[in-house]
C-alpha cells in the first residue's frame, strides 16, 4: 500500500482507519428546466447543492456520523450545464483532521452517446462530524491508497492551513466591527 508523504499509517488511537475508497459517494442527476436559469443552463446554486449532497454522502459515511458542513471553498464552474445533461458528481474524503474532514467533489457531465465525460465544477468542503446532540466527535483517519489520493492527501493540509489563517483574519475583522454588524 502506498501512503501519503506524512500519513502515519494508521497507527493512532482513533478508530476505523479506512480507505479513501471506502466512502466515495456518486450522485447522477438529470438536469430538468426548474433547475435552470434564464439561458437554459443549470442555475449555480442548484449545482452547489448537489456538490453538497453528495460531499455530505462521502463524509457521512466515513465519519460514520452525521456531519455538517463547514466551509465550501475553491468552486470552480468550469463549463456550462445544460437542460436534458446527465451530471455525474463523484466525492471523496481527501483527508480527515481531528473532528473535521475535507472532501472534493468532482462534476462532470456524460455524453452517453459517445461515452465520454466533460469537467464542468470543481469543489473543496470541509464537513464536521457531530453526535446527535450536536457535539464534535472526532473522526477516523483516512488511508490514501493511489497516487492521486495521495496527492489530494497531501495538498488538504495546505488548503487547511490557508482556510485557518483565512478564519483568523476573519475573527479579526469581526472584532473591530460595531455589534449587530459582525460578518
Ligand atoms: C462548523 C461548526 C460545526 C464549527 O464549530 P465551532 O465550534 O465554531 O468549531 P471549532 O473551532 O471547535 O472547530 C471544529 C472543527 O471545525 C473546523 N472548522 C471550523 N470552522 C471551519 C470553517 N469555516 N472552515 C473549515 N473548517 C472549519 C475546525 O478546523 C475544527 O477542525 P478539527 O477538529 O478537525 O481540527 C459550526 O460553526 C456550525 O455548526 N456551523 C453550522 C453548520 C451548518 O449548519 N451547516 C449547514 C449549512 S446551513
Amino acid at each position: 500500500m502506498q501512503t501519503g508523504s506524512d500519513y502515519n499509517g494508521g497507527m493512532s488511537d482513533r478508530p476505523h482507519a479506512s480507505p479513501v475508497s471506502a466512502s466515495q459517494a456518486e450522485r447522477s442527476e438529470i438536469i430538468f428546466p426548474a433547475d435552470a436559469n434564464a439561458l437554459g443552463n443549470l442555475f449555480g446554486g442548484r449545482l452547489m447543492q448537489f456538490i453538497d449532497l453528495v460531499a455530505a454522502t462521502a463524509s457521512s459515511r466515513h465519519a460514520r456520523a452525521f456531519t455538517v458542513t463547514a466551509s465550501m471553498d475553491h468552486v470552480d464552474f468550469v463549463a456550462p450545464v445544460h437542460v436534458g445533461d446527465l451530471l455525474i458528481l463523484k466525492a471523496s474524503v481527501n483527508r480527515a483532521f481531528r473532528t473535521s474532514m475535507e472532501v472534493g467533489v468532482k462534476a462532470m457531465v456524460e455524453d452517453v452517446r459517445a461515452q465520454t465525460l466533460r469537467h464542468v465544477s470543481s469543489a473543496y468542503l470541509t464537513f464536521v462530524a457531530v453526535d446527535q446532540a450536536g457535539n464534535h466527535v472526532e473522526v477516523p483517519e483516512v488511508i490514501p491508497e493511489t497516487d492521486h489520493q495521495i496527492r489530494r492527501y497531501d495538498s488538504a493540509l495546505r488548503r487547511r492551513q490557508m482556510r485557518s489563517d483565512e478564519m483568523a483574519r476573519t475573527r479579526e475583522h469581526r472584532a473591530t466591527m460595531p455589534p449587530g454588524w459582525s460578518l
